[in-house]
């Protein structure tokens, strides 16, 4: 594998499982130095047995919906480095499921809060650490529900759309630093998340989870789940020179989502 982002630092929120932890891996097989967080301790953990942990992998427990946290995590980040070349800003939850009606604000709140909240948090502190670089990436993890509406899921499509215009306000704030800032969009994944989304929709469906995951792979013309490391490599694209000219730009990986009901 060619080590396109040799030295490149890398700064992950929620990095320590599904896609998060997928592009974390494949940065660090292409040379990355990666610096991740995450609110579960038990995952992290996890994290701490790859080979690369405390040589160019660092794992820290902090929430990223906190703003504080999120600030003790850049201390600790300074600690190690004064420059970044890129920030992922990875974390995102499903939010409830649920017509509007049934939906409490405290749910639309907290999914907002950790969705598009956490993300200003993480870009303040970082866009410094990219000046000082000179430049460098700022990728945005959407979601189809950022491009489409999204039946049932009213808080987590707003707050998709909400990192959408972050992306392209920053892109443009930014372009002039040489920080490139764009928005991943993956399609329906593969993995635990899947899985939750799933069990709550047939739930409130009253249908069999089966159903209900045979339409999901089938909003995609090419009528396939998506891979974390498909994002991943994405993410990995963009950092390289390869995406140096690629900026302010809102890119699906999810095998032509034509829908998402
Ligand atoms: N999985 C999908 O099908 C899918 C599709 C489209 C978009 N996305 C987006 O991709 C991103 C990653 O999704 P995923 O499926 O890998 O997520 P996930 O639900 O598998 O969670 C990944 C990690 O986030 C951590 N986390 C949750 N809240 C946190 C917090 N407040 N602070 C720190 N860490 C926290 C969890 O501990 C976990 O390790 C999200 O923004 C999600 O909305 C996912």
């Amino acid at each position: 594998m060619p080590l396109n982002l040799q030295n490149k630092k890398i700064v992950i929120s929620a990095g320590a499982s599904g896609i998060g932890w997928a592009t974390a891996k494949v940065c660090l097989s292409k040379g990355a130095i990666v610096y991740l967080c995450d609110i579960d301790n038990k995952l992290l953990n996890k994290t701490k047995k790859h080979p690369l942990h405390n040589k160019r992998l660092f794992s820290y427990e902090y929430d990223a919906s906190d703003e504080d946290e999120v600030s003790d995590f850049f201390n600790q980040l300074n600690k190690k480095t004064k420059k970044i070349d890129s920030l992922i800003n990875n974390v995102g939850v499903a939010g409830p499921t649920g017509t509007i009606d049934k939906l409490s604000s405290y749910d639309w709140e907290k999914t907002l809060k950790v969705n598009v909240i956490s993300h200003f948090y993480f870009s303040k502190l970082a866009i410094p650490m990219l000046k000082k670089n000179k430049g460098g990436s700022i990728i945005n993890i959407s979601s189809g529900a950022g491009i489409m509406g999204f039946p049932l899921r009213s808080p987590y499509a707003a707050s998709k759309w909400a990192v959408i215009g972050m992306t392209k306000t920053l892109a443009m704030e930014l372009g002039k630093f040489k920080i490139r800032v764009n928005a991943v969009c993956p399609g329906t994944i593969k993995g635990d998340r899947m899985v939750r989304v799933i069990r709550d929709k047939a739930k409130f469906l009253k249908v069999s989870r089966k159903k209900v995951e045979k339409e999901f792979i089938s909003m995609a013309s090419m009528n396939s789940w998506i891979y974390e490391e498909d994002i991943g490599k994405m993410c990995s694209f963009l950092i390289s020179k390869d995406g140096e000219r690629i900026s302010g730009q809102t890119i699906p990986v999810d095998g032509n989502a034509i829908r998402l009901d």
